[in-house]
């Protein structure tokens, strides 16, 4: 069959709830730049039905799929083979299906570093790291921080045996917040879910260049608020959510698209949202 001919090859992101969604926008913009001919749309599962979501989309020819809230654990386990950064992160976000069986990927962690390191310019290399929080959105992002070398990588959690427990999982330091006195640090990430309640965080001494990161985007937090009142430089999570989106593109397609034109389309379309409601989102 001439090229022109073949359907799109399909992609989709799976949540519950899914309107929201970003990705197909990302991943439209992305195919549109590399000339690759795939259909990516949104497909919201029953909260018990995830499983059938993704066996109906595979019979239908689906070729890859994004996970999200809630169903990242569940694709976890059902995947048949997982990367060693999906196993770090006991969870997936990026699903294969090849003819060897149903792949799951990570690329969470992978789009945080590339955020930080290529577009906010912060060579983690020797820094002293924080990670507020030790739910999902931290653990998908420690092993690939932990790989970049820094000079410590501390987790710090409001319960402190969860921060302690995945700490020595994953073999760095943990603790509570009371363990932040006197500590001072060049680059926090806040991965905790307080900012989608508007909570406050205790803020940790910032080092003169830190960077404050919050990994929730399309809202000013009250973390982001405080560290930019110590005197922190601030970055929210837009240009994470852009970077594992590009990583899963790459997994797929074989691939890199440029992301600084996408990411500057979403912040401009986000800036036009900021006077109507817009609901914040964390990327976990
Ligand atoms: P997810 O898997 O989406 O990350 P989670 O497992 O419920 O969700 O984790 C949410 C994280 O945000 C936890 O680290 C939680 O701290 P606790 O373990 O102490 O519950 C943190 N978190 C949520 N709201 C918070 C708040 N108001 N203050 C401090 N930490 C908060």
């Amino acid at each position: 069959m001439p090229t022109e001919c073949m359907p799109a090859e399909r992609y989709a992101v799976f949540g519950n709830p899914v309107s929201h969604s970003l990705s197909p926008k990302i991943h439209a913009l992305f195919a549109a730049q590399t000339g690759q001919d795939i259909r990516y749309e949104a497909i919201c599962a029953p909260l018990d039905g995830f499983a059938e979501a993704v066996n109906t989309f595979i019979a239908a020819g689906g070729k890859g799929a994004n996970v999200t809230v809630p169903f990242k654990v569940e694709a976890f386990n059902f995947a048949r083979q997982l990367t060693p950064r999906a196993q770090a992160a006991g969870a997936v976000n990026t699903l294969s299906f090849a003819a060897d069986g149903l792949r799951g990927d990570n690329t969470d962690g992978a789009g945080l570093v590339r955020d930080l390191v290529a577009n906010l310019g912060v060579p983690l290399a020797g820094l002293r790291v924080l990670v507020l929080g030790a739910g999902g959105a931290a653990r998908g992002v420690i092993l690939p921080l932990r790989e970049q070398n820094p000079a410590e990588l501390f987790i710090a959690n409001r319960t402190a045996d969860k921060a302690q427990v995945l700490a020595g999982v994953l073999g760095v330091t943990g603790g509570g917040f009371d363990d932040l006195n006197q500590r001072t640090f060049d680059l926090v990430i806040n991965a905790t879910s307080a900012g989608l309640s508007g909570a406050a965080l205790p803020t940790p001494t910032f080092s003169p260049d830190a960077l404050a990161y919050e990994m929730v985007y399309g809202v000013e937090t009250p973390f982001m608020q405080t560290a930019r009142a110590a005197g922190a430089r601030v970055a929210d999570g837009l240009g994470m959510l852009v970077e594992q989106a590009a990583e899963a593109f790459y997994v797929w397609r074989g691939m890199r698209p440029d992301t600084a034109p996408v990411l500057a389309a979403l912040r401009a379309q986000l800036r036009a949202q900021l006077n109507v409601h817009l609901t914040p989102r964390l990327n976990a």
